[in-house]
């Protein structure tokens, strides 16, 4: 944890909020319209969910126009729709900031019931919700890079941040009011009543995870992004997920840490051991490790969330892949840690594998292939036959002071 997160231990929520969200005030004529999904549980059939999420849609009310910026998922409609009765206001246009369905699934149903709304996105994006939501072509209006958009008194400037997550994303700047708005950019998994942030160290851990799980393999993206924003005046940042931050710096800073070249003196171990075995290699390692100054965090494959593992590698400098031989390969369960590592192409410096097998196998080949993204030095892994012996442990122990050294070389340690 950083030093700039103050955590504060608050009071549970009250059950007796989990009530329909209703239209909620950011700033005179800006309102949080969305949904918090408390429920949900699982995101794109992969991501766990152990806090639900929120989809989050604003509406802004200029004296001329009105604008709602993305909508929620189909699942969570009629909120939305409830939300909008309640302020009983037309929308004469409905800003896609990003076509995945999460926050575009509903606009063909709010358009429905404002005929006269107009689509406005980035051609990127247009084309993506033409595909994914049949939206016919004579509905869009499209933006360029920086282009603006007056509502009479609130003006809206179009910034496009591609590859956070998808090619199409962009944020919006509310000139006047000094609020970012940025869909996925920023944003958490975290179904909480309160609008703004409260708990800010329940939020910074929920933002870390939704960083890892979404936003990591664009890292290097993400910092010529946020170069994108750094001289806007921003008071607000309003993501289409979790909490609105009152102080942005709370998540300036967060990120500048996670997108960073720099790695911290942490060892991962993915791990999975059928009799015992591989279990025996990996206490021996975090063992060493732990002793020696460095940061440690082990997971049981067999029972680990990998929303845990991911936000595991933000800041680690080695992961150690540890695995028992199944056939003739890797443990299905490793293979798929591995496989993640891969595409979640986490910042490492250092990878290695341990293992077990009883009779041969191509544990190291296989998962040394799947690796192909990871430019981190591979240190030699040591796979022994059978239960670790004695000469087993000097292996061992000798790759747990490789590692050390390397860390020591690093300045990590
Ligand atoms: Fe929250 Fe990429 O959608």
């Amino acid at each position: 944890m950083n030093g700039f997160v103050q955590c504060v231990e608050l009071e549970k929520t009250n059950l007796n909020l989990l009530i329909d969200m209703m239209s909620r005030m950011i700033k005179p004529g800006i309102y949080s319209v969305g949904a918090i999904d408390w429920d949900r549980r699982l995101f794109d059939e992969l991501i766990p969910l152990p806090d639900g999420t929120t989809y989050n849609s604003y509406l802004i009310q200029g004296s001329d126009k009105t604008a709602l910026i993305d909508t929620v998922d189909p699942t969570k409609l009629e909120e939305l729709v409830g939300n909008l009765q309640e302020l009983d206001v037309s929308i004469d246009y409905i800003i896609s900031q990003h076509a995945e369905q999460d926050h575009s699934g509903s606009i063909p149903m709010i358009m429905d019931i404002y005929p006269d709304a107009k689509v406005l996105t980035n051609p990127k994006c247009k084309e993506l919700l033409k595909d994914l939501l049949l939206i016919p072509e004579e509905k869009f209006i499209t933006v360029e890079d920086g282009e603006t958009l007056s509502l009479g008194d609130k003006t809206l400037k179009f910034i496009y941040t591609p590859w956070v997550h998808w090619p199409d994303t962009m944020v919006t700047f509310l000139e006047e009011d000094n609020v970012l708005f940025t869909c996925d950019f920023f944003g958490s998994h975290l179904a909480e009543s309160d609008l703004f942030v409260t708990d800010e160290c329940l939020t910074y851990r929920a933002a870390k995870r939704y960083y890892a799980e979404i936003m990591m393999p664009f890292r290097l993206l993400i910092q010529k992004n946020m170069e994108k924003i750094r001289d806007l005046q921003i008071e607000i940042v309003a993501p289409s997920h979790g909490p609105v931050y009152k102080k942005p710096e709370l998540i300036f800073e967060a990120y500048k840490d996670w997108i960073s070249d720099e790695t911290k003196n942490e060892v991962v171990i993915p791990y999975v051991s059928m009799h015992g075995s591989t279990k025996e290699i990996v206490y021996r390692m975090v063992d060493i490790l732990a002793k020696n100054g460095i940061t440690v965090k082990p997971f049981n494959l067999t029972a680990s969330d990998i929303g845990e593992l991911a936000t595991a590698l933000v800041d680690a400098s080695t992961v150690v892949i540890a695995t028992p031989t199944v056939l003739t390969g890797p443990h299905p369960s490793a293979v798929y840690a591995t496989y993640l590592v891969n595409v979640l192409r986490p910042k490492l410096k250092f990878v290695s594998i341990v293992g077990s097998y009883g009779w041969g196998g191509r544990t190291v080949e296989l998962l040394k292939g799947v690796l192909t993204n990871v430019r981190a030095e591979i240190i030699d892994p040591v796979i022994v036959k059978g239960f670790p012996k004695e000469d087993d442990f000097k292996k061992i122990d000798a790759l747990a002071e490789e590692i050390i050294g390397k860390h020591k070389e690093n300045g990590l340690l």
